[in-house]
């Protein structure tokens, strides 16, 4: 079983880390516009997306977008302006690495900042492949371990051990991102080599490669304002982005399958399945029933509460 990173374990609200993060915030909703700017369909899954920080660079391009987060506690609190600002949009409490779907399920979807806190990279992509469509348009973004500031300490250092593929486990952060002092949380940073094999290993093929977030240092935040820093992000982004230098990669891909079935419908009952057993889900006012082991999840305060381990 995978650790999880439970922010409700203490009510961590995660709106406040971006309080003082304007140019990150605007440097990843200008990369996600202009990779959502051509593409559409019906379900869209955003993997860890909280309350929603990132739903307008999506929600005009996808009939039916879900917010799917192990925090219900998030969801919940955020319920009321996610749905007046976006009709229609559902909220799922669940766990990536079990997700309430049928299979080829999706035709879009993103996960941002929440690679992080998956210490099973492989298992979660596992997963995802089974509820993503062939053709299904997904991207990925994580924490690039071999970043520029990253490799000069490694060098000064003479850390040869930095420059393979395996993941680097950050040491704990404090009082941060659903840990606190004297818990371990999960965070890690990705080489963009491990996640690209594993990826291509479930079929997304990576079709382009961007960096984000390159001035993402309190030196140039002390010396230039963030729309400045923005003019250059925007630059960099066109040019470098071939490059592992910025401290967050995001890929764009499309997912090959050799099933070629797919979810049609347009209510959740008819993409939903147990996270547990994947029979099929019938809904009664707020409560799910798995047809196939007779598992019950709850709706309450507006939030489908799907979440096991
Ligand atoms: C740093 S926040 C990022 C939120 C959002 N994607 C954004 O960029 O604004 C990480 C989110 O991932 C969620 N998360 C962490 N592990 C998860 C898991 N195993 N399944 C579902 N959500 C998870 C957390 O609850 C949290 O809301
Ligand atoms: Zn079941």
């Amino acid at each position: 079983m995978n650790n999880i990173s439970d922010y409700d374990l203490f009510s961590y609200d995660y709106s406040q880390y971006w309080q003082k993060r304007r140019y990150e915030h605007l440097s990843e909703t200008h990369l996600l516009n202009r990779i959502f700017r051509k593409k559409n369909g019906n379900w869209f899954l955003d993997v860890g997306g909280s309350y929603g920080r990132l739903t307008p660079t999506y929600y005009n391009h996808y009939q039916n977008p879900i917010i799917l987060d192990y925090s219900a506690k998030t969801l919940r609190n955020n319920y009321e302006v996610l749905v007046n600002k976006y009709p229609g949009i559902n909220l799922i409490a669940a766990n990536a690495y079990k997700m309430p779907f049928k299979n080829n399920t999706f035709d879009g979807g993103l996960m941002v900042r929440v690679l992080h806190h998956i210490e099973n990279p492989k298992e979660y992509f596992k997963e995802l492949k089974r509820v993503f469509k062939n053709n299904g348009k997904y991207v990925q973004e994580f924490a690039n371990k071999i970043h520029i500031k990253a490799r000069i300490k490694a060098v000064i250092k003479r850390d040869k051990e930095f420059f393979n593929t395996n993941p680097y486990k950050q040491p704990t952060l404090t009082a941060s991102e659903g840990t606190k002092n004297n818990i371990e949380g999960i965070f890690f940073n990705y080489h963009p080599q491990h996640i690209k094999n594993l990826l291509i290993n479930e079929k997304f093929l990576i079709e382009k490669k961007y960096g984000c977030s390159y001035f993402r240092s309190p030196f140039f935040k002390k010396i230039f304002n963030d729309d400045t820093l923005l003019f250059f992000e925007k630059i960099m982004q066109r040019l470098f982005s071939f490059s592992n230098f910025p401290p967050s990669i995001f890929y764009d891909t499309m997912i090959k399958k050799s099933e070629k079935v797919k979810i049609v419908g347009t209510t959740l009952e008819d993409i939903l399945a147990c996270p547990k057993c994947k029979g099929n889900i019938k809904i009664k006012d707020n409560l799910a029933r798995c047809n196939k082991c007779n598992l019950d999840f709850k709706k309450e305060h507006n939030v489908w509460d799907f979440r096991i381990e």
